[in-house]
């Protein structure tokens, strides 16, 4: 079989806030790719033999006495390199050319012109918009070096070794604004780095499989199946492995979302391999939860309990001796840029504490991958649209939506709240082009009118975003007219519910979830 990891691209890390994206697109074009810091050591470069290099752009200037630097062997290595931004600038300063500070900062849109023919540019068109964000710009090349393509304000806007795969590029390829950026990335892979494609979800799934198989042997293995992408996908991956060696585990604890318990096992029950196992333990979680208000203590408590009913079944299927993970690349990549500070604000709780505490072993089929690409992957495996582009959902449910105490009257207004305005989403077609919508209900009573009656009544409300990773997010610009018929419903619809108001905060400063 062959190996799918066999060609990487390698990044190394200067700090931009591009550099997952930038790992991302060069998957999106069918290699791997991994991401390290920029002092990734040269000895552990040639060990991973990487088909082609990328340096990522990066806040600092070259000339700064604490500026990330790397060894110029790596010049030196034949390995073909693509230099973004500040990757650009680096080249040039090691190899002897002049970087200095632009006149003015270059932020947004230019306009490159190809100026020699050459295969990092192959059917580019000759004039094409890209997306500019440097302060610091090359002022002179190295020796060797050429230009190919430049913008008004970048003579050096493209440039390239004349004998060794060396290239720079001024303008950040990777964003969505650079119109051409995906040609220029899959060029570098397939023209320069000499990349055979090997990165498919076909390819990916072959080869989990395959080794999920090998890691597992005959032994039994347990998965928490929440129902989001994650779970799901990293389920049906360790399902079609090792078949019913797998028990996956469900469990209500009171806080899921409208019908969200029925839809899942109609999803889970009907799968003719899975042994899915449904826990209503809802009462519990909810009587532990009473009169509880403070946000990190609603996720304490819903986290242990998660855990002892978790242990139980456990026990009752014994001998069990895996425990299924669906961690994700961003949370294991070691780099500058990649951890945000909110990764640490909240206690996240899903699985933590589990392997540890059963003594299980771990399999984390999806660790490789991105988001985008566990999506990929569980449409591969055949899984319901509808299942896979659900907006996340977090560990503590509606438990950290419902500010102030959870009783079920609450948890009920929440749920038809939330209900209506995912269902007004949908018909409008912005479900999908937000990242996560939802409603939170609000420990406050507002006045209003209903009839000839004056109301005193609960507040919901609305939250939607946009984001690419969670890590920021922008309140999302949806149209007035959806929401004027969302609240309308809500307040005609849920009893108990006389105002509805739309949060327009972004993250950060806010953050995505009220608690
Ligand atoms: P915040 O609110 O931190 O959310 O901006 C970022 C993303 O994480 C989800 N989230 C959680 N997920 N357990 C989880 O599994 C949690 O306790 C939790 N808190 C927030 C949130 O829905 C968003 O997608």
């Amino acid at each position: 079989m062959t190996d799918i990891h066999q060609e990487l691209i390698l990044i190394l890390d200067f700090g931009s806030q591009y550099t997952q994206l930038i790992a991302r697109r060069v998957r999106e074009q069918g290699a791997y790719s991994e991401i390290k810091p920029f002092n990734f050591p040269l000895e552990k470069i040639k060990a991973l033999s990487p088909k082609g290099i990328i340096l990522s752009g990066g806040p600092a200037s070259v000339y700064q006495s604490d500026a990330p630097l790397i060894d110029r062997k790596i010049f030196d290595l034949n390995i073909p390199i693509l230099g973004i931004c500040y990757g650009l600038q680096l080249i040039s300063h090691l190899l002897g050319g002049k970087v200095a500070k632009a006149d003015h900062r270059e932020y947004g849109h230019a306009i490159l012109e190809v100026t020699a023919t050459d295969p990092l540019l192959e059917n580019m068109a000759p004039k094409s918009k890209v997306w500019m964000s440097h302060g610091d710009r090359v002022e002179k090349l190295p020796p060797h070096f050429q230009v190919i393509g430049q913008t008004a304000n970048s003579p050096f806007g493209v440039v390239r070794h004349q004998l060794k795969k060396i290239y720079g590029l001024q303008f950040h390829p990777e964003v969505a604004h650079t119109e051409q950026g995906t040609e220029i990335i899959r060029n570098f892979i397939y023209n320069i780095a000499n990349c055979h494609g090997l990165w498919t979800p076909k390819s990916f799934i072959e080869d989990s499989v395959h080794s999920i198989q090998k890691q597992v042997g005959s032994e039994k293995v347990i998965c928490a199946l929440s129902g989001g992408v994650d779970s799901s996908v990293a389920a049906t991956l360790v399902s079609k492995a090792v078949g019913r060696q797998l028990t996956c585990v469900f469990v209500n604890n009171g806080l899921l979302r409208y019908q969200e318990a029925e839809q899942v096992q109609a999803i889970f029950n009907n799968q003719a391999k899975f042994n899915f196992r449904y826990v209503d333990a809802s009462q519990k979680f909810l009587s532990r939860l009473e009169n509880v208000v403070d946000p990190e203590q609603k996720r304490k408590i819903i986290g242990d309990e998660f855990i002892k009913t978790f242990e139980a079944i456990a026990r009752e299927i014994g001998d069990v001796t895996y425990l299924v993970q669906g961690t994700l690349y961003p949370d294991v990549i070691e780099s500058v840029s990649t951890k945000g500070p909110s990764a640490v604000i909240k206690s996240h709780h899903n699985v933590g504490g589990l392997p540890e505490k059963m003594n299980l072993k771990l399999i984390e089929p999806l660790r490789e991958l991105f988001k985008d690409e566990v999506r990929e992957v569980g449409r591969e495996l055949g899984l319901a649209d509808q299942l896979i582009s659900r907006h996340p959902f977090p560990g503590p449910g509606l438990a950290v939506r419902i500010l102030g105490e959870i009783t079920p009257e609450r948890i009920a207004i929440v749920q038809q709240a939330d209900h209506i305005f995912i269902a007004e989403l949908h018909k409008s077609g912005w479900y999908q082009k937000v990242w996560q919508a939802f409603a939170v209900l609000l420990p406050v009573q507002t006045v209003g009118v209903m009839g000839d009656e004056r109301t005193y009544e609960a507040v919901i409300a609305l939250r939607a975003v946009t984001s690419e990773d969670a890590m920021t997010a922008d309140w999302a610009k949806i149209d007035p007219e959806v929401l004027g018929r969302t609240a309308n419903r809500i307040i005609n619809e849920v009893r108990g519910v006389n105002r509805v108001v739309y949060d327009i905060s972004s993250k950060p400063p806010g953050t995505i979830e009220w608690e």
